[in-house]
């Protein structure tokens, strides 16, 4: 069977790059063999046809079957074992001489710069992209904790927002507030691409071929590729803030009557099964930025179609935001920038107009920055299973990658439906018939997610829905 083939995990040794040295064969009876390898399979040498990870199962009657993190207990409380000497703590790295790098001991004063940094895309022909000084054996290099800075003008003066309030918080060491959440065409370079092939899935480009990069980022090179709130100045009606509702798909939005209320922010955030119809008193029914992975969309589209899910939200204001983790998002991307068929891949000759509609045009489409998926990662889910033969699948989830960044370019962010420490009375989705518990995955860690949207709340960074 296909799906036996071997995992190529990450592994590390000492003194050099990135040694691919662990092949882990994962085994198991066929009957469940399936299901979990769909979503695992590896870093095979393949790219095109691997699919790496979903937080979508493709076959919900095999939940009793799903993976399990081994010991739940230990993520309610993380500890953040190895990542407490990164947190707001520069001594590991030292910049590289390029200003391409950035620690958490960045300046507060909020940048009020006019011009783009110059240090975008590695444009200053320097031969390599930031050289990551040799790391302390705590940390791996596949960590690979500095990340392109870029100034960019505030969009809002707004005083009560997450950006003048997290210095005061316990996140304030790790936020990174000049990271680029998007990515866009100035960012495809020839050090660029040095520096990011070194981490895979969505945390790099590591297999994705050049010309690929290229052809796809080059049609994300409007201001709108770049801002996530691209059309503020048409909404702000004399807002200073910018007030984002960020919407998960958990059962505890059933019969929230919240749909009015998330519908009244300037911007809806929705991902993947995000399913409105016939829900819209409990969920809205506007959606401004829709995220998602081309892999995640496409086994929403299988695993939900029953449940009246039938593709990204169609409107005049929604916009789509890729979460690339394989070329599959790239030649996706690109092809609905120019409305041509998908060239290759798992999605050849598909229309892209089917997904995102008749009138999607670039300025609609978006797509985070590997960086920032692998800030993410490092310095707010650095979850235990980067530790384990696992670390090469593990990623935060689509909605937390969607959280996350509304918190990187929203002043106000309110989250509904997103996992609660009772999540047991719910069902995992607002929308399903039945009682059907949540799933954890390996490649996730949903619990550490949990704690840290509680921690999130706590510090008075985000208003979380939690039915009380
Ligand atoms: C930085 O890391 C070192 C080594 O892990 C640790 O001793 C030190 O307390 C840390 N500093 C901060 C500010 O966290
Ligand atoms: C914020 O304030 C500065 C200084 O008063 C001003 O120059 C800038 O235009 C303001 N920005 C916005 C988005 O209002
Ligand atoms: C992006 O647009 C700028 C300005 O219009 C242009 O100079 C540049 O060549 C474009 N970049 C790409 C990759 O198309
Ligand atoms: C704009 O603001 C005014 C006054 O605050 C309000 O009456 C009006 O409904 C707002 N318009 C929109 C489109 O939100
Ligand atoms: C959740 O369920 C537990 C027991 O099943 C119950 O004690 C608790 O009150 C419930 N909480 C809510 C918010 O319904």
């Amino acid at each position: 069977m296909a799906f036996n083939s071997k995992l190529v995990l990450a592994g590390f040794t000492a003194g050099s790059l990135l040694v691919y040295i662990l092949c882990v064969k994962l085994e198991g009876p066929l009957s469940w063999s399936i299901e979990p390898l769909r979503h695992f399979h590896g870093f095979s040498q393949e790219p095109n046809s691997s699919s790496r990870d979903s937080e979508e199962p493709l076959d919900r009657k095999n939940s009793s079957e799903r993976w399990s993190r081994p010991s739940p207990a230990s993520t309610l409380h993380p500890q953040l074992p190895s990542a407490t000497a990164l947190q707001g703590n520069t001594s590991a790295h030292t910049p590289a001489p390029t200003s391409e790098t950035q620690t958490a001991a960045e300046p507060q004063a909020p940048a009020r710069s006019t011009s783009r940094s110059a240090a975008v895309g590695g444009t200053r022909g320097s031969t390599r992209g930031p050289t990551l000084k040799p790391q302390r054996s705590t940390e791996p290099p596949f960590i690979g904790d500095a990340y392109m800075s870029e100034d960019v003008p505030a969009q809002t003066n707004c005083t009560d927002g997450v950006r003048s309030r997290v210095a005061q918080t316990e996140f304030g060491g790790r936020f990174l507030r000049h990271i680029p959440v998007l990515q866009w065409a100035n960012h495809v370079s020839r050090d660029q691409y040095l520096r990011l092939t070194q981490y895979p899935g969505a945390h790099g480009w590591e297999g994705v071929d050049y010309n690929t990069l290229v052809e796809a980022l080059s049609v994300l090179n409007s201001s709108a590729n770049r801002q996530m709130l691209d059309d503020w100045s048409s909404r702000s009606n004399g807002s200073e803030c910018t007030r984002c509702a960020v919407v998960g798909n958990g059962g505890i939005l059933k019969e929230s009557g919240k749909g009015q209320e998330i519908d009244s922010h300037h911007y809806v955030f929705r991902t993947n099964g995000a399913v409105i119809k016939g829900f819209e008193q409990d969920v809205g029914s506007r959606t401004t930025h829709y995220t998602f992975s081309t892999n995640t969309l496409m086994n929403s589209m299988g695993s939900y179609a029953g449940l009246g899910f039938t593709g990204p939200p169609l409107s005049q204001e929604t916009r789509y935001v890729f979460l690339p983790e394989h070329d599959r998002d790239y030649l996706l991307v690109k092809a609905a920038a120019t409305h041509t068929a998908v060239e290759r891949g798992r999605e050849r000759a598909k229309d892209p107009t089917k997904y995102f509609g008749e009138d999607v045009t670039a300025e609609k489409l978006k797509m985070y920055h590997p960086d920032f998926t692998r800030y993410l990662r490092n310095r707010f889910l650095r979850s235990g299973t980067l530790k384990t033969k696992y670390k090469s699948i593990y990623r935060p989830t689509t909605g937390a990658v969607m959280l996350l960044a509304a918190l990187h370019s929203c002043d106000q962010v309110s989250a509904y439906g997103f996992m609660t420490p009772d999540y047991k009375n719910y069902s995992d989705h607002y929308y399903d018939r039945n009682y059907h518990p949540v799933g954890f995955y390996v490649n996730h860690d949903m619990r550490m997610e949990m704690t840290l949207w509680q921690q999130l709340h706590q510090a008075g960074l985000m208003r979380l829905y939690m039915h009380k």
